[in-house]
Parts: C-alpha cells; structure tokens; sequence
C-alpha cells in the first residue's frame, strides 16, 4: 500500500473514502469531523442525535455525500472516551477504518490524524500510530493460497494534515510507524508460515537476506558443527531429534560510531516444538509452529533496525531447531552440558525453549553487552498467570533495564507485566545428577523457567520476555479481539522492541 502526506482539508480529498473520527459522548463535533459534517449537511450531527453514532471504541459508521463533497465516502471511527484516550486507542480506530475500506472495495482512502492534539500524544506518535493500524489491521496471511482473496486490498492510503508548518512530524510518525508495521507483518509471516516451509534453514537464509540489504549488517549462521566446536550441548541436545539441520543465526547491526551499550536481542527460534519423547497431545499441535515467535520477533526488529540505521550496535541472535522424537532424540534423564559448562538434567523434553536460550544467553556474554533481552514463547504457565492476549511476563536482573522495556510496553501497546524471580524457584530445579533442572514442575512453572534461564545470563544486565500467551492470536473474530490482530501469529514484540532500542539509542550517555 502506497502510504502519503498531503497538507490541506479533508474534506476537500477526491478518494474513494475519507476517515473522521469521534470521542465518544461528543454531540457537536468540531475540527476535521466538524467541517466534514458541515459540508454534509449535518449529517453526522443528526446520526448523533438519533442515536445512531456514538463514538464508541470499534465504531465506524458510513455516509454518502452525495456530491456535497468529491469523496464518494465518509467514514466516522469511534476513539472511546477522551478521558481512556491512548495511541492503542488510535491503533484500532485507525484498523477499523482500514478495514471497513477493504470490506467497501475501496481502493484510495484518505484520514485525518485520529486524536491529534487530545490525550497529550504528540503529532508524530499520533501519526505513527494510526499507520500502524492501517497496516496492521489489513495484514492477512496468504502466500500459500491459490484463490485470490474476494476484497483486494486498498492501494493508496494518505494521510491528511491541515496545518502546513506539522506535516514534518505527520511525516516522520508516519515513516516511522511503516517500518515499523511491516516488521511486524512479517514477523507475523513468520509465525504463520508451516514449520515445512519455516525451517531453521530457511529462517537462516532470510537472515541473510536482511543483512544482505544494509551496509552496517553482518550476518553469521552457525551449522551443528560450529555450534559443538562452541560446546553448545544445551541447544545440541534439543536439535539432534530432528533431520532438518539446526541453526544458530547471529544479526549484528554495527554502525562506525557505536557509542552506546551494546544491546543483544535473543528469540526462541522452535520452528515446531512436538515436544520430543516427552510429546504434546495432538489437539493443537499445529499451532508450535508459532514456538519461533519470539526468533521471528528478534528477526524481523533487526530488519527495522537496519531500515532506521540506529546509531546502536545491536546484535540478534536466534537458536533455530525442531523439537522432535526420534531414534537419535534426546530423552528424559538425559544430562546435557551447556557453553558455559553448567551441566543440566532433561526432566521433561518439552522444555526445549529454556535449553536453547541457555546456550544463546551463554553466547550473549561476548559482546560485553549493556544489555541483553530474550522474547520466547516458553511457558504455558505464563498464559495460565497473565491470560491469552493480556500481557507478556517480564523478568529480569536490572531493575533500570526493566523499566525502560515496560515503558517501551506502554508506548508501543505490547504490554509487560513485571513477574517474580525469586531463589526459591531455584530450589526447584534441583537435580540428583547434573547442577540443575530443565522443569520445576506444575506449580511457579513460568517463575522456574525464568530461574533457569537466570542461571545462564551471567555478566550484564539481563530481561526475559515470556510472550507465549502474545505471539499466536486464537479469539474469534470482533468484538473481543482488538482490530489490528488477526487471528494467528501477531508479531508481538517487534513494535515493542523497536520503541525500546530507539529510546536506547536516543539516550545521552
Ligand atoms: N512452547 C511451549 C510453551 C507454549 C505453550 C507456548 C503454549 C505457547 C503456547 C514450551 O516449549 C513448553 O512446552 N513448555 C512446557 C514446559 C514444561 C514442560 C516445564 C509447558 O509450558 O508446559
Ligand atoms: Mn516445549
Ligand atoms: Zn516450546
């Protein structure tokens, strides 16, 4: 989609579509809906009064003008109420707009900057947001679809400013919010896309491709071969029930003045995670295709990293394997001794993610970083804790780290919440044979995993991100699931991740 900035009034757009909005509550509207309802008429003022529009989060009503103007359309999104006003709020109306103009068979749609000015959101965040939406909300996985979808998708989207001396900032929060978007979609690709199509070859490949696409990108995979020279026995163990080769995919974005901290991002790449010998049961099994979210997320922020240059050496890493059983399967009882040489006994085969972090988080150590964060879909427990599209759990060793990641939550609308690690999830995974435990049990299972992977992140500030109940969208369509999520992947972190690398880069000292 062909996204612009035009100065002047919307009402004045010659498109298939133009979008307005209301708070809700509001009788009289004023601004861009005001002008527009003045040129209709009044049209949205008497749908107001009868009751018909109310603003209301998830609205969206249509008029015809009918010549009044040169639209051929007129949509009002609903904000909610000006007091709840947020950029997620923003996101959706936006999605919603979107959305609604595919549903027409729209093909040019123009809108104004939902909530410009109110809620204390500047200009530019306003703008990055409502494109956000736009794109988010018209993602739709399709590539393995022989039949054409029945609504093609929008091809021109423009952004309208009246005042000419703020197009710079719609510009930049627009800029912003596209590269943003489509990392997100295609982290979303990647969630989405069948494990046969999806393999760690496969996500290694597309690594390079990213890197091959900016000057200041380095690409490294490491084969099983590199990975034992390195004695990564954890992340060993867990590939050598699978016939498609493991990899281990080092991005590394180093500008000429990296002045900053060196930040490593690291992703659970399980691009199918069956369980091994300790096996899932079949009823939505297809769904671990997704057990890659956080690889995916980690990929695709390097790829928005690059398209916004950061002035930040950041380093993504993703341990990419099936988890399979199999004669050569590793199996419970088994002990595997991880790059840092701690030895560690395999409980349940299924708690894979943990024993391929170890090894990445090992690995981190190198770069002498200032910080490093892992995004994984590890645990099932955080889903039971935090609930399915909620939040992702947040732990960490640095209490500075985890607030900036938090805030970053909060801006971008991937929201962390902040989750105990206390030593006693420790005493948890003990073991008879080796220094520790891959499972602690049912009971405190997102806090032991957490704990486990505490003990490999050793020598720099550390946060881990369970994303399991954020990386794969299953609600039913509206009116429960947020507009710009579509069922299946939702490329959570990327938006999230991307917020905090900027604020990181942008930070004086
Ligand atoms: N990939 C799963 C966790 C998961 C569950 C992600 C549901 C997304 C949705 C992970 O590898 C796993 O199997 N975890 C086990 C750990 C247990 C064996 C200690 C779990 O959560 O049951
Ligand atoms: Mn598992
Ligand atoms: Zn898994």
């Amino acid at each position: 989609m062909d996204i612009r900035i035009v100065v002047g009034g919307i009402q004045d757009r010659e498109d298939d579509l133009i979008v307005v909005n209301l708070f809700e509550g509001v009788q009289t509207p004023g601004g861009a809906t005001g002008a527009v309802d003045q040129a209709l008429g009044g049209a949205i003022r008497e749908a107001i009064a009868a009751g018909d529009l109310r603003g209301k989060r998830g609205e969206v009503s249509v008029f015809y003008p009918r010549g009044a103007i040169p639209a051929a359309r007129v949509a009002v999104v609903g904000l909610g109420p000006q007091g709840a006003f947020s950029l997620q709020a923003i996101r959706e109306a936006a999605a919603t707009a979107a959305k609604k103009a595919r549903e027409m068979g729209v093909r040019s749609f123009s809108s104004i900057v939902h909530g410009a000015g109110a809620g204390g959101f500047s200009l530019e965040s306003a703008s990055q947001a409502v494109v956000e939406g736009t794109i988010l909300g018209l993602y739709r996985y399709q590539e393995l679809k022989n039949k054409p979808p029945d609504r093609f998708d929008p091809e021109r989207f423009t952004l309208v400013q009246f005042d000419p001396d703020k197009v710079a900032e719609v510009e930049a929060g627009a800029s912003m919010g596209e590269i943003v978007a489509e990392a997100t979609c295609l982290a979303r690709d990647l969630v989405n896309r069948p494990s046969n199509y999806a393999t760690p070859s496969d996500l290694a490949e597309l690594a390079m491709e990213i890197a091959g696409e900016f000057d200041e990108m380095r690409c490294q995979i490491l084969s099983e071969d590199d990975a034992d020279e390195l004695e990564m026995g954890a992340f060993l163990g867990v590939a050598q029930g699978s016939d498609e080769p493991a990899t281990f995919i080092i991005l590394e974005h180093k500008p000429e003045r990296p002045d900053l901290d060196t930040v490593v991002i690291v992703g659970k790449g399980i691009t199918f995670d069956t369980g091994g010998i300790s096996l899932k049961p079949t009823e939505k099994m297809d769904r671990m295709r997704g057990d890659m979210g956080g690889g995916a997320a980690v990929l695709a922020t390097m790829y928005a990293v690059g398209q916004l240059d950061l002035s930040l050496h950041v380093v993504g890493l993703v341990p990419a394997t099936e988890n399979m059983p199999s004669g050569q399967a590793y199996k419970p009882g088994d002990v595997l001794e991880a790059m840092n040489g701690k030895t560690i006994e395999v409980i349940s085969t299924d708690a894979e993610g943990r024993l391929i972090l170890a090894d990445a988080l090992a690995y981190a150590a190198r770069f002498e970083p200032g910080a490093v964060v892992d995004l994984a879909t590890l645990t099932g427990a955080c889903v039971v804790a935090l609930g399915r599209g909620v939040a992702a759990g947040l732990f960490g060793t640095d209490e500075d780290l985890l607030a900036r990641l938090q805030a970053a939550g909060e801006v971008s609308g991937e929201r962390l919440w902040p989750m105990p690690l206390y030593d006693d999830y420790l005493d948890k995974l003990e073991s008879l044979t080796a220094d520790l435990a891959n499972s602690g049990g049912r009971d405190g299972g997102v806090g032991t995993s957490a704990m486990f992977l505490k003990q490999f992140a050793e020598g720099y500030p550390w946060a881990h991100i369970d994303i399991a109940g954020m990386a794969f969208e299953e609600r039913p369509n509206t009116p429960k699931r947020p507009p710009h999520l579509q069922k299946g992947g939702t490329g959570f972190g990327v938006r999230l991740l991307v917020q905090f690398l900027r604020e990181w880069a942008a930070q004086s000292g």
